[in-house]
């Protein structure tokens, strides 16, 4: 095991600290680098920059492992339930009987909003895309819970993540019944997390509403899918904002935002409008050509990873799930077959197969929701709501870091040196 590495910068030999994690790459610690050579690193898109250490989650890309505080994920959707899984990844072990008991108590108890910020909704477009109101819903919230503002305290801060995780089916649900005009559903605590999400979505307050048990148990792998991913793009935008020690309301609103990209959360919406958009099997090749043409800015929307340079662990289980719940409905879709065959032909496509491109969470997961019911715009929301666990839990262990500083990155600056200021009338 190496425990330094040897470099030469500025006409100085130094001694680098190499750091070893219980499993996965080590990392070399440069951050005396800048004191003692004037030189800074750069890797625009952090492609070999480890930005924290962390204890919750592990993923090795090359060989397809996704592990949360050691656990597989497979297991976990195989095996647990979201609530198991949020309590793992907050508090670091699975519950026993009485912790999963007390814990899901707890969360069924933080589930109302504060009745002015269904005022708040009414701000909005009735055509304004979920993701627009999911963030400005969530960092609303600053405002209305001062006595978890605290982010000292280790007690304040679990309030406002249980609060986060609490409420942000409730701020999903709402969002879609106010884009299609229908009242807002109260939570109903007797019911579980999804099932409560799923009526608060579905169900309308003229007519019972049944939560159905396949769609319940479907729903909530896929949230348990999406629970926490190492340090991607809104998660790293979550510590970067809570660096700041801002409110953790604000910090998940920033996450929320980043999320709401293409390249990200995004993709499960882009993914599914681009195999309806590709319709039937005979019309994959063009699409195909089309994602290979380097002039052409189109991708395969759900393929492709930063760190999965194998089948993405979670497109497993989703494409499982898919013909479970279209089993269980007794439906099809033909989106679906598109699927399939995209996936089986890209695989066997040099470019997909030297460039190490998979299926990642995204490809299967628009079929599936939308098998469920809900519109592609809310396919982004849900990611969110199930990723927010993710976010408080880094969160939560950053600020719990005695050693943690402001997240302030440098730059290599590419613009003009110092000038003189040129008097308006003098400027040509
Ligand atoms: N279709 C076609 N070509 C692709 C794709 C794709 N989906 N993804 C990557 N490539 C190609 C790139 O053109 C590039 O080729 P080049 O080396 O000839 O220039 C090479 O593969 C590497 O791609 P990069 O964009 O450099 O890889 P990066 O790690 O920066 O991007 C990303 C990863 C953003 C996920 C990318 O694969 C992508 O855009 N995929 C489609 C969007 C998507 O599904 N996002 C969801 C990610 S998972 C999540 O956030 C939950």
């Amino acid at each position: 095991m190496t425990d330094t590495v040897k470099l030469n910068a500025a006409d100085k030999d130094l001694d680098l600290k190499v750091l070893h994690g219980s499993v996965g790459p080590d990392v070399i610690d440069i951050r005396k680098l800048y004191a003692q050579t004037g030189m800074f690193t750069y890797d625009p898109g952090f492609t070999s920059t480890a930005s924290c250490d962390s204890a919750i989650t592990y993923i090795d890309g090359d060989e397809g492992v996704l592990l949360h505080r050691g656990y597989p994920i497979g297991q976990l959707a195989e095996q647990s339930s979201f609530m198991e899984v949020c309590h793992l990844l907050l508090n670091g072990e699975l519950p026993t009987k009485d912790e999963l008991d007390k814990f899901t108590y707890t969360i069924s108890r933080h589930t109302m909003l504060h009745e002015q910020l269904a005022t708040f909704y009414r701000g909005f477009r009735r055509d304004a895309h979920p993701m627009a109101i999911m963030c400005g819903v969530v960092g609303a919230l600053s405002a209305f819970y001062q006595d978890s503002a605290d982010i000292t305290d280790p007690q304040q801060r679990m309030i406002a993540s249980h609060r986060l995780i609490a409420k942000m089916p409730t701020i999903a649900a709402m969002a879609y019944k106010y884009s299609i005009g229908q009242p807002f559903m109260h939570p109903k605590n007797e019911l579980s997390y999804t099932g409560n999400f799923l009526r608060m979505t579905f169900g309308v307050p003229a007519e019972e509403y049944v939560v159905d048990p396949v769609i319940e148990k479907a729903m909530d792998r896929i949230f348990i899918l999406h629970a926490d991913h190492e340090q991607n793009a809104s998660t790293s935008t979550v510590r970067l904002a809570g660096s700041s020690g801002a409110n953790p309301f604000a910090c998940i609103a920033a996450g929320i935002a980043c999320l709401w990209g293409p390249a990200h959360g995004g993709a499960n919406e882009a993914a599914l409008n681009m195999l309806r958009e590709i319709g039937t099997v005979d019309r994959i090749p063009e699409y195909i050509a089309r994602a290979k043409d380097k002039n052409d800015p189109f991708r395969l929307m759900g393929f492709g990873h930063r760190v999965y340079k194998n089948y993405d662990p979670r497109a497993t289980v989703m494409q499982q799930t898919v013909r479970e719940v279209f089993a269980a409905m007794k439906v099809s879709d033909p989106v679906f077959d598109v699927a399939l065959k995209l996936e089986e032909m890209a695989l066997s496509d040099p470019y997909f197969i030297e460039k190490k491109l998979f299926p990642n969470v995204d490809f299967y997961s628009g079929v599936i929701l939308s098998a469920i019911g809900f519109p592609t715009t809310m396919f982004t929301a849900l990611f969110a709501l199930a990723r927010t666990v993710g976010w408080v839990a880094q969160w939560n262990e950053m600020i719990a870091d005695p050693e943690q500083k402001i997240g302030r990155p440098r730059q290599l600056y590419t613009g003009p040196t110092q000038r003189d200021y040129v008097a308006l009338d003098a400027r040509s």
